[in-house]
């Protein structure tokens, strides 16, 4: 079993806060008079722990690497559109049968080679056919020793009041996915490195 702790916090709002308000000039219709508010917007996170160096598992988030680690286990194809892996870089995701969505689009947005932090917006299709206003995934990585590294996403998102609903669409699975796929390759590299007999 892998010893690696996954840990998943986030913070989910999508419960209706229900505020009552006076209704100083018409009291009758006071308790009829509740103000919904509906909070649309929500981030959720996880992180791992991963036995490389942070500029390894950097070198793997930050570019087109990741294809190859997440296809054909997690994703069933990923088409470059457009991009060389940088900002602008756009890919089609085309998911195995089950998944909610058959494919959709995302967009490099950011990446910051110093902070190892990247974010990726989904352009066309998928969330956005549902209601979201927008779906953004960003991946970090935390240098935590000379041989070890803290990966972790965020999916940050808001949806249109009238789909609030559609909040169910929402799962971190395949992004803790992702970052096992990732753990996994690096850890079997790092074994086939110290199995490499000095020359
Ligand atoms: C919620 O998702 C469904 C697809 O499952 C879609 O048909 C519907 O339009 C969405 N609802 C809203 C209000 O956007």
């Amino acid at each position: 079993m892998s010893p690696l702790k996954v840990l998943v916090y986030g913070l989910f709002i999508f419960t209706y806060a229900v505020a009552c308000k006076a209704q100083p000039h018409n009291l009758a219709a006071q308790s009829e008079q509740a103000a919904i508010k509906v909070i649309t917007s929500g981030e959720l996170s996880a992180e791992m722990e991963v036995k490389a160096p942070a500029r390894e598992a950097w070198d793997i988030f930050a570019t087109l690497k990741l294809i190859d680690v997440v296809v054909p286990s997690i994703f069933k194809e990923i088409k470059v559109l457009e991009g060389d892996g940088g900002v602008g870089t756009i890919l089609d995701l085309i998911f195995y049968s089950g998944a909610p969505f058959s494919s959709y689009e995302e967009r490099i947005h950011k990446v910051d080679e110093r902070k190892m932090s990247k974010e990726i917006d989904v352009y066309r299709g998928g969330f956005l056919e549902v209601g979201f206003n927008m779906f953004r995934i960003r991946w970090d990585v935390e240098p935590k020793s000379k041989t070890s590294c803290i990966t972790k996403v965020t999916l940050e998102f808001d949806v249109k009041e009238d789909s609030v609903a559609n909040i169910s669409y929402v799962s971190i699975q395949p992004f803790i996915g992702m970052m096992k796929a990732v753990s996994n390759y690096l850890a079997k590299n790092q074994r086939s490195l110290q199995h490499t007999p000095n020359v």
